[in-house]
């Protein structure tokens, strides 16, 4: 287990450089990322390079045996570009130019942006693409799939519809533009969705289209740039760093050609007082664990209290700091970096707390960096171990972008009924893999496929043959509704998977910030929110009922033996208990090992190297823990991760 920072020698006298080169070696920090904003100091002038500052700092790194991730310095180009190319900045929704002043507002479609990218990319990769101490390569910095209005990028969506499409005539159908008379008639009458009205006027086949065109740019220029990098870096592992923003560009595809996913990772400081949130990151851990199913690294990780743009958030309780790092290995991470060796004293980013102080005297936040530093090293024999999981769940980024474009109702959001799900099954001290819609479902014994609301008939009928292959399926809510294009499938739901599913849905009720009880066989009732999909079954066994209003005693809740296996429907957004009971009996029923009685905020994983199984338990609660585990007594305080190693059962 690798521990890095994330090091700015650009904003501190070089004084300190040494200093905290030395401090690091001493504390155990095995990697430094560097370079990612330094773009006006790598390059003041024109096609002027300084690499100097660099080369020293590098070199003092690698003097200490830390090696360097560098960063190309594409999300912020100097002011003498745009000074020479006003229009190189994005263009807002509302047709105007974006200010310079802060980051990331340079166009990635601009050819002075690209060429001048080019340029920096090439001398910092001929300089030290071939340096021992340079570990990887980082792409930009948290490319998102903005939309920039400019008519260069509506010139290169209009190409990619013509290439998607063919022509005018297929994308009119396509996107049924007959409605509000929006047919085409000719290629300069498409446009991006300006406008200070709301995208959700706008149509949803249109907006899908669209949202799918702003990550395929993004992914275009990171794998432009992974491929420059490749050329005088051979060999060198290359990756991007993402965050779960409300802009994601599909991962899946973004990372198909880079080395290695890379994860800001930022927990939250203040647990919800609602246990209901979600808040456990495991679920962020383990999809980005998923996006190459294979070991992941955070390339920044939180230090301390979060603020400068907006109020600052409590600082991170003793304990956070190394918990949260450990919890990320223990999801699948071999690397994590933090963020940031020292707060900012200067910038649009000072209060962002790193794991010194501005003061530069170490403190609290540190010694426990420190301790973890110490741990890591410990769990050397962790590197690489895998993460096997029965449990899968499948995520489709055409259904985020979707339901971002058309929310259903009050409340509702994609990734909430994955989330449940998957804490549900992690309750149960479960390794759950969150994978792409189109992966591989052999080995799997239990795959929730949640509001697969966009149908891609590849995955349902890669669904269909899992279950009937023996597998269980949950569906949920918003399965089959449309097609690809985004318009409704002409038919009764769940559509493509009725026969699956067993049942039809008569109608559906969004309700909103309203609940129904739900009454389950057992006597249990559980309450319903946001929709409810009133279910007729075709030979499913009925769960659930609803428990009020017009559709009092029909089914919410199905289970129907398809094939081999199993297909449960869950036809309304349950409180979290709605899913560990579901959670609960398929695992019984599947057979699988589960750990009972775990105490809520206990997280399980499990890595295996070799034949070495490695358990992790981490309190994620802000309070001490004590409890059984597996024939022990296990006291955790508050986010305190166990790594029980097999020697120790
Ligand atoms: C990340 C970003 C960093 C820094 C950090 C804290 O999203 O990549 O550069 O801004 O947030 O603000």
């Amino acid at each position: 287990m690798r521990i890095g920072v994330d090091y700015y020698p650009e904003h501190w006298d070089r004084a300190l450089w040494e200093q905290d080169a030395d401090l690091m070696q001493k504390t155990g920090v095995k990697l430094v990322r560097l370079a990612e904003f330094a773009w006006c100091r790598l390059e003041p002038r024109e096609g002027e390079f300084d690499f100097a500052w660099l080369d020293e700092a590098i070199d003092l790194f690698a003097k200490r045996d830390i090696g360097v991730v560098l960063c190309t310095p594409t999300s912020c180009p100097p002011l003498w570009l745009y000074e020479k190319y006003p229009d190189a900045v994005m263009v807002e929704k509302d047709g105007q130019p974006t200010r310079t002043g802060i980051r990331g507002h340079r166009c990635i479609n601009h050819p002075a942006v690209i060429e001048n990218s080019r340029r920096i990319i090439e001398a910092m990769t001929k300089r030290y693409g071939q340096c021992d101490a340079v570990k990887a390569w980082q792409i930009d910095n948290e490319l998102e799939a903005y939309f920039c209005f400019c008519e260069r990028c509506n010139g290169k969506f209009r190409k990619w519809l013509k290439n998607k499409h063919g022509s005018l005539e297929a994308i009119n159908r396509a996107h049924g533009n007959v409605v509000w008379s929006n047919e085409y008639s000719s290629w300069e009458q498409i446009q991006p969705p300006y406008g200070h009205y709301a995208d959700a006027w706008m149509n949803p086949a249109y907006m899908l289209d669209y949202s799918r065109f702003a990550s395929d740019n993004v992914i275009e220029f990171s794998n432009w740039q992974a491929a420059l990098i490749r050329e005088n870096s051979p060999g060198k592992p290359v990756t991007t760093n993402v965050w779960y923003s409300g802009h994601m560009p599909d991962f899946y595809r973004e990372f198909a050609t880079l080395d290695f996913m890379a994860y800001d990772n930022y927990p939250v400081t203040r647990l919800p007082d609602d246990p209901e949130e979600c808040f456990s990151h495991a679920f962020h851990l383990d999809m980005m664990r998923g996006v190459k199913r294979k070991p992941f690294w955070v390339m920044e990780q939180l230090s301390g209290g979060m603020g400068c743009w907006a109020p600052m958030s409590r600082t991170t309780s003793p304990g956070m700091v190394k918990g949260y790092a450990l919890q990320a290995f223990a999801h699948g991470a071999d690397t994590v970096l933090h963020f940031r060796w020292r707060t900012a004293n200067i910038g649009a980013e000072m209060h962002w707390h790193g794991l010194i102080d501005a003061s530069n005297v170490p403190g609290r936040r540190f010694e426990e960096f420190a301790d973890l530093c110490r741990t890591a090293r410990a769990l050397e024999d962790v590197r690489g171990a895998e993460i096997r999981a029965d449990v899968a769940i499948l995520i489709s980024f055409d259904s985020e972008y979707a339901f971002k474009i058309q929310p259903q109702t009050e409340g509702y959001y994609y990734f909430e009924q994955p989330q449940r799900l998957h804490r549900a099954f992690t309750a149960l001290g479960l390794n759950v893999d969150v994978i792409g819609q189109h992966e591989d479902l052999s080995g799997y014994r239990v795959v929730c496929a949640p509001e697969l609301y966009v149908t891609d008939p590849a995955v349902s009928e890669r669904l269909h043959a899992f279950a009937e292959q023996g597998g269980t399926v949950i569906l949920t809510t918003r399965s089959g509704v449309k097609d690809m294009n985004n318009n409704i499938i002409m038919d009764q739901l769940p559509t493509v998977y009725r026969d699956m599913v067993g049942a039809v849905v008569a109608e559906y009720n969004p309700i909103g910030a309203d609940t129904v009880p739900v009454r389950f066989e057992d006597g249990a009732v559980i309450n319903g929110r946001q929709w409810c999909d009133i279910l007729e079954p075709e030979g499913a066994e009925v769960v659930a009922r609803y428990d009020a209003d017009f559709y009092r005693g029909k089914a919410a809740v199905t289970r129907n033996a398809f094939g081999k296996g199993v297909v449960w429907y869950v036809g309304t957004v349950g409180r979290q208990a709605l899913y560990d009971k579901i959670a609960l009996a398929t695992v019984r029923e599947a057979g699988l090992d589960y750990v009972p009685d775990l105490p809520p905020q206990v997280e399980v994983t499990t890595r295996v190297a070799d034949s070495k199984t490695f358990r992790f338990v981490f309190n994620h609660a802000d309070a001490p823990q004590r409890f059984r585990f597996e024939g022990r007594e296990l006291t955790l305080a508050p986010f305190e991760m166990k790594v029980l190693k097999p020697t120790d059962r």
